[in-house]
This record gives C-alpha cells, sequence and structure tokens, in this order.
C-alpha cells in the first residue's frame, strides 16, 4: 500500500511510522508535516534512509498541499494535541484540527482513497461509572476534545454525503518513547531527573486509561486492514489510574533506575491549581475493535512504564534539545517555563 501520513513527525506518527516500516517493509510512506513545535524530524532518525519512504514538510490546512501525489490512504494523525495549551488558545485547534481535516477529506473525496481519521477518548466527555462505547454521545469538554469531536463529525458528514471511505479510532491516552514532554509522563520523569517540582492538578484523583503507544499503532494498523468504512472504533486497555498513582508508580520506578532515595522523588510531588474544566475521568470500552479486527494490547503497563523510564534516561540529548533550545521558541512562554 501507499500511505500519506500526516503528523508523522509527532509522537505517535513517528512510532507509527517505524512500526508500518518493520511490519510491512514494502509499503511506501510519504509523511506529511509541519514541523509544529511538537514536530521533530530526530523522532525519525533511523527512518529517513529507509526504502520507500518520503517527507514533506507541509500544512494539512494549504489546498493543493498533495497534488500530484499518489496514495491509497490518508492516516491523519497531524493535530494540535496538548489539553491546557487549547484552554489558552483555542485558535491553532480549530485551524488544524477542523479546517485541516476537512481540507484531507477533499483530498480523499477526489482520490476515493482510504481516510483513517486518529481520534481521541476525548470527545466523549468524562464519565464517572462505566465506560464510553462508539455510539455514546459527543460531549467534550476542553477546546482541543471539542476540535477533535467537530472533526469526527466531518469525517461522518463526508462518509455520508460523499460516501468516502472513512473510518475513525477513538484512543485513549498513550504512553512511551518520543513523547513531547509537555504530556504528564514524560514531564514527571524528567523533572524526577532534574530534582524539580512535579505538578499536579486538583487533588491528583482523576482517572486516565493509559496505552503503551505502540499498541495504539497495532490498532490503527488492524482498523486500516480490517475497519469497515464509516465505523468508529474504540482504543484502550482498560488501564484505569489515577494520576497520583500514576505519578508516584513512575517516581518509584525512576528511583530504582537513578538508584537514589525513592522518597527524595516523592517530595517532589507539588498539588497546584486545577485544569479549568479537567475531565474526572476517561473510560472506554474497545471490545468492538477486538472482536472485528482480533486487535488486543500486548504490553504490560509496569514493563511499558519502564521502558518509557529507560527511554527518556537513555535519551537525554533528544529532551536536553526540546526543553533549552529552538523548540521553547515556537512554545507558549507559561508552559516553555515549565519545560525548562
Ligand atoms: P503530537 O502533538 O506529538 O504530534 C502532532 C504532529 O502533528 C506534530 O508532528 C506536528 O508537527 C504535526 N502538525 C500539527 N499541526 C500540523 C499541520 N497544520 N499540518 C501538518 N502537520 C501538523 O501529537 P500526538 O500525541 O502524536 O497525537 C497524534 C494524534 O493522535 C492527534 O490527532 C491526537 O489528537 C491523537 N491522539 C493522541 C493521544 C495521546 O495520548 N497523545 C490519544 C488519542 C488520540
Ligand atoms: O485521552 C487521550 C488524550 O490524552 C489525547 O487525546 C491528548 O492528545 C493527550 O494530550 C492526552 O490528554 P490529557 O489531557 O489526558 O493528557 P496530559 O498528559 O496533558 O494529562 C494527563 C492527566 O494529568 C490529566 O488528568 C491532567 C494531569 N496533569 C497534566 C499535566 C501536564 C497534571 O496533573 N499535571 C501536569 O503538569
Amino acid at each position: 500500500m501507499r500511505l500519506l501520513i500526516t503528523g508523522g513527525a509527532g509522537f505517535i506518527g513517528s512510532n507509527y511510522i517505524r512500526y508500518i516500516l518493520s511490519a510491512h517493509p514494502d509499503y511506501e510512506i510519504i509523511n506529511l508535516d509541519k514541523l509544529t513545535y511538537a514536530g521533530n524530524l530526530e523522532n525519525l532518525s533511523d527512518c529517513e534512509n529507509a526504502d520507500g519512504y518520503s517527507f514533506i514538510k507541509g500544512d494539512i490546512c494549504e489546498r493543493g498541499i498533495l497534488d500530484g501525489l499518489e496514495f491509497d490512504a490518508i492516516i491523519h494523525f497531524a493535530a494540535e494535541s496538548h489539553v491546557d495549551r487549547s484552554i489558552l488558545d483555542a485558535q491553532p485547534f480549530l485551524q488544524t484540527n477542523v479546517a485541516g481535516t476537512v481540507n484531507l477529506l477533499e483530498e480523499a473525496r477526489k482520490r476515493n482513497c482510504i481516510f483513517l481519521h486518529v481520534s481521541t477518548d476525548e470527545v466523549y466527555g468524562s464519565i464517572d461509572q462505566g465506560f464510553f462505547y462508539e455510539n455514546s454521545p459527543l460531549q467534550p469538554n476542553s477546546p482541543y476534545a471539542a476540535s477533535k469531536a467537530s472533526s469526527d463529525l466531518m469525517v461522518r458528514a463526508y462518509v455520508k454525503t460523499h460516501n468516502i471511505k472513512g473510518m475513525i479510532t477513538r484512543c485513549s491516552n498513550n504512553y512511551g518513547p518520543l513523547q513531547f514532554p509537555e504530556k504528564i509522563i514524560p514531564l514527571v520523569i524528567l523533572n524526577a531527573i532534574k530534582r524539580k517540582p512535579i505538578p499536579v492538578y486538583g487533588d491528583g484523583m482523576n482517572v486516565r486509561d493509559w496505552i503503551y503507544v505502540v499498541d495504539h499503532c497495532r490498532a490503527v494498523d488492524a482498523v486500516l486492514h480490517k475497519g469497515e468504512a464509516g465505523e468508529i472504533y474504540n482504543v484502550g486497555s482498560k488501564n484505569e489510574l489515577t494520576n497520583s498513582d500514576l505519578v508516584k508508580l513512575i517516581l518509584s520506578k525512576t528511583a530504582e533506575k537513578l538508584d537514589c532515595d525513592k522518597n527524595e522523588l516523592l517530595s517532589l510531588i507539588t498539588f497546584v491549581e486545577d485544569r479549568k474544566g479537567h475531565d474526572r475521568r476517561y473510560a472506554i470500552d474497545p471490545a468492538k475493535l477486538q472482536e472485528k479486527t482480533g486487535w488486543k494490547p500486548e504490553m504490560e503497563f509496569e514493563d511499558g512504564i519502564s521502558a518509557t523510564v529507560d527511554w527518556y534516561i537513555a535519551n537525554k540529548q533528544w529532551w536536553e534539545r526540546i526543553v533549552s533550545g529552538d523548540y521553547l521558541n515556537y512554545y507558549n512562554t507559561q508552559y516553555a517555563e515549565r519545560l525548562k
């Protein structure tokens, strides 16, 4: 197959490209990425010379950006992805996540190719008990989640109106190598290494369902090959943790690996003002995907966290460049300070 992958220089997109190159070495990949603050070609330094791989620096919002390119499927990862930033300024989220997605849907319509839209469990909003299913109502609570829900609805509209081969995945919280350190798991690891305060929002009792990034990549691949046009698939591990428990687990693994006193790292935990509109709990049921494609998550959580801590310890150069260099020029000052 020939795949047009958007946002391939980001966290999940770069893991996905690496996964595809090893699972389907005969596939062609075009990676289209604007290289925003979150996009980083170093994420793909081991892939850049692979047969069939090519990179285009470009904006998914630009009309005609795909002129002259041929492919069988668009796998759409590109997005503004950080909830806190969407609270400070929703405009880039509206532009990239909604207008950019519509621009790509037009390209899929013209070419009659597959359009696999990588969405999020955040579109369903927060749930106190039980699980969200694919037909649960959309009740997004942050500007980020609302922009993703809007893009999901545009995919639906193009399926219904233009009969495009659109599919949507809605995944829970990813973790693993190459995640930008604005997100909670790398932030905790880096601040522990640097002995800096670790900000936990509110009472630390918000719950997230964590999935290893490669398991998400495998799910996207399963939907690409076995999914049905017009369908939505939840992707999750049923692996729920409060933020408080998550942070303690990461700190105890990090202490083991740095051979330091666990209590020293635990003392870095600092409860700070809550995120505005902070969703209390995300929980989705991935049974439909499992039944349709046979996919199931493979990574045990403690092993995945251990591998992730190892990766950040071993790849200091990667994150030092991010937290001290050019990247911060593109980053909102308030959060840049936190990452330094
Ligand atoms: P990320 O922020 O790490 O990467 C986003 C990538 O998109 C970057 O490489 C960036 O340069 C690129 N990009 C942004 N705007 C662009 C534009 N206008 N044109 C071209 N490229 C652009 O994000 P991520 O965490 O890898 O998330 C990838 C996708 O998966 C997003 O659509 C996100 O909503 C979804 N998702 C993420 C998670 C998670 O836990 N991280 C969970 C479920 C779904
Ligand atoms: O659920 C899927 C979503 O997961 C994706 O769609 C998003 O792109 C991705 O960013 C992620 O969103 P979250 O808001 O859940 O992830 P984040 O890492 O920002 O926060 C995880 C939890 O940790 C959340 O409850 C907020 C809390 N948190 C976060 C940060 C950055 C803190 O307590 N302190 C922090 O400094």
